[in-house]
């Protein structure tokens, strides 16, 4: 590849007239291409070669990834279906679990081996299985800590962990550390955790609950529009009560449950969007102040089709998050799922969008020190 051919890539490493300075490029860790034979005489200081991995630049204060791990890591479009593993049949009893390999994919490359990670959502633990994946899938060990407010997934987590590890210990495998799952409303569980002591917070966000007159209208729109569906087995299925997987499909009714709003745990069981903004807003500055410096906070959120319009609530929580807390939107990535089935709601009258993919927010403090 020549130089031209890169810059066109990358506008990483320019000089003080933006053009693409080679030099420069290579002491600062440019990824290195397949194939590319690396004179490891040549290599600065601070860069070290890992065999079949590229060059780590070790002034890395992000991750542990060489630069060819990071350039593709900094692709905003994740298009992996994850296949359900890590006893997702106890898992998927909430309804609103994240694959644990996603989690782990997310941890490699928003914080290093040591590092601490926080999840004040916990559910049945996608975030902490995945930190404990770290250790043994060669990206260095993690320690997570979890809050949720509901016992229940606590148990779920814990017979997840014991029969994962059973068979692990049956294959010969050595079993996955048990992370620190507290119980309890994160915002009073927040104030057990040191400022600045958190080198990534990993979450996926409770729901926002639609007052139920608005629900019930929209899932009397929902079948009515189901019944213009040209693919009856299909819609069948969804009758048949499909569940939510960990591919991230959205619904409401395991949605609420998860989030405690039916098991009265705390919830309020009615909330206006409004409301659930300033709930998450208030609550992220907290989390927030727990955050180092140079640490991330990454927070999962889907969007939603409601009300024949399309409600934008990864951009909507991003500017309340902003608003609230002393941090900065970098990047908002995408997490497509391939695997997953559509669902044709609104054919042949109105479009209505099949929603493949969630939204990972990524935010960075912004502290004035
Ligand atoms: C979207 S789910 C998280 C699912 C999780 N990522 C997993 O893989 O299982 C959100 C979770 O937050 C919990 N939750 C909601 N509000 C809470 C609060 N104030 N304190 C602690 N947990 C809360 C809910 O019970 C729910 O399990």
């Amino acid at each position: 590849m020549s130089d031209e051919e890169r810059h066109r890539q990358s506008r990483l490493v320019t000089d003080e007239d933006g053009a693409f300075d080679a030099e420069r490029a290579r002491d600062e860790s440019l990824p290195v291409e397949d194939g590319e034979v690396i004179d490891t005489d040549q290599l600065a200081d601070h860069q070290r070669y890992l065999e079949g991995r590229g060059i780590y630049d070790e002034r890395n204060r992000v991750n542990d990834l060489t630069g060819r791990e990071w350039k593709y890591a900094t692709k905003s479009v994740i298009a992996e279906g994850y296949p359900p593993d890590v006893q997702h049949d106890l898992r998927s009893e909430h309804g609103g679990q994240k694959p644990p390999r996603l989690c782990a994919e997310l941890i490699g490359r928003f914080s290093k081996a040591g590092d601490t990670v926080l999840d004040p959502f916990a559910g049945v633990g996608g975030t902490l299985l995945g930190a404990s994946f770290c250790e043994h899938e060669g990206t260095g060990s993690r320690d997570a800590i979890g809050f949720e407010r509901n016992q229940r997934w606590i148990d779920v987590y814990e017979n997840v962990l014991e029969r994962e590890n059973d068979e692990r210990r049956d294959r010969g495998e050595p079993p996955l550390e048990t992370q620190d799952l507290r119980h309890g409303d994160c915002a009073s569980l927040i104030e057990e955790i040191p400022d600045r002591s958190i080198d990534l917070l990993l979450t996926d966000v409770p729901y926002w609950h639609m007052d139920e007159l608005e629900q019930t209208r929209n899932e009397r729109a929902t079948r009515a529009s189901k019944l213009g569906s040209f693919d009856a087995e299909r819609a069948g299925d969804d009758d048949s009560g499909e569940e939510d997987t960990d591919s991230g499909e959205f619904n409401q009714d395991r949605a609420n449950d998860a989030d405690g709003v039916v098991d009265s745990d705390g919830a309020p069981a009615e909330q206006t969007k409004a409301e659930w903004l300033a709930d998450m807003g208030e609550k992220f500055a907290k989390f927030a102040a727990t955050v180092k410096s140079n640490g991330h906070l990454v927070v999962f959120i889907g969007d939603m089709y409601r009300e024949q319009s399309y409600e934008f609530l990864s951009a909507d929580l991003a500017r309340a998050v902003e608003s609230a807390a002393p941090v900065r939107l970098v990047a908002n990535l995408i997490w497509y799922d391939p695997s997953k089935d559509l669902h044709v709601y609104g054919y042949p009258f109105s479009y209505v969008p099949s929603m493949v993919h969630q939204n990972v927010l990524v935010f960075r403090p912004d502290r004035s020190e």
